[in-house]
């Protein structure tokens, strides 16, 4: 589900932009969404396979097997373009739009995900930004998402934050939930 919003989000979002601003340049990144989703594909139709009661011992042994090197395969694929977007297409991006417009195009994305998909989002994003990031998505979240889906996503946090940072957020938006 991630994974789909992923690209669903970027080649509505980002790449035509950027596509307006530097022709040629979403190629790259939607031949690797296609690609990926391919391969996701497959592993889907695998896994749907995998999961049949009736299927043979052998056939689940090499079928188990073909689908755990799918996955590393889709896994070192998923890493890979990320790299390429976080090094050349994020480059692109600082050259051709300013912090406004990229906060805007920031906007049109989180405003785009739906709640269920935005909560199984933090439970990876949180842990992984630095205390500062962190602040400012719950501040911008505060401020325009109705409060109790921020608090849910503060339950998240408490959930999958370590004590100490999860206790700063508390400390931040703490009066803020009870006044809501
Ligand atoms: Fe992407």
């Amino acid at each position: 589900m991630l994974l789909e919003e992923h690209a669903t989000s970027e080649n509505k979002y980002i790449l035509p932009a950027l596509e307006e601003r530097a022709p040629g340049s979403s190629a790259h990144d939607e031949a690797d969404h296609e690609a990926l989703e391919q391969l996701q594909g497959n592993l889907l139709a695998q896994l749907e396979q995998l999961l049949d009661p009736g299927i043979p011992d052998q056939q689940a042994r090499r079928l188990g097997y073909e689908f755990y090197q799918g996955l590393t395969q889709l896994h070192a694929a998923h890493l890979e373009h990320m790299f390429e977007e976080e090094t050349a297409t994020q480059a692109l991006m600082w050259q051709h739009f300013n912090d406004e417009e990229m906060l805007q195009i920031h906007g049109q994305i989180i405003r785009s995900i739906p709640p269920e998909v935005m909560l199984a989002w933090m439970k990876y994003i949180l842990p992984a930004q630095t205390p500062e990031e962190r602040r400012q998505l719950l501040a911008g979240m505060q401020a325009n998402a109705p409060a109790p889906f921020f608090r849910q996503v503060l339950g998240v946090a408490e959930k999958v934050l370590e004590y100490p940072a999860y206790a700063q957020l508390e400390a931040v938006f703490k009066t803020v939930e009870v006044s809501s």
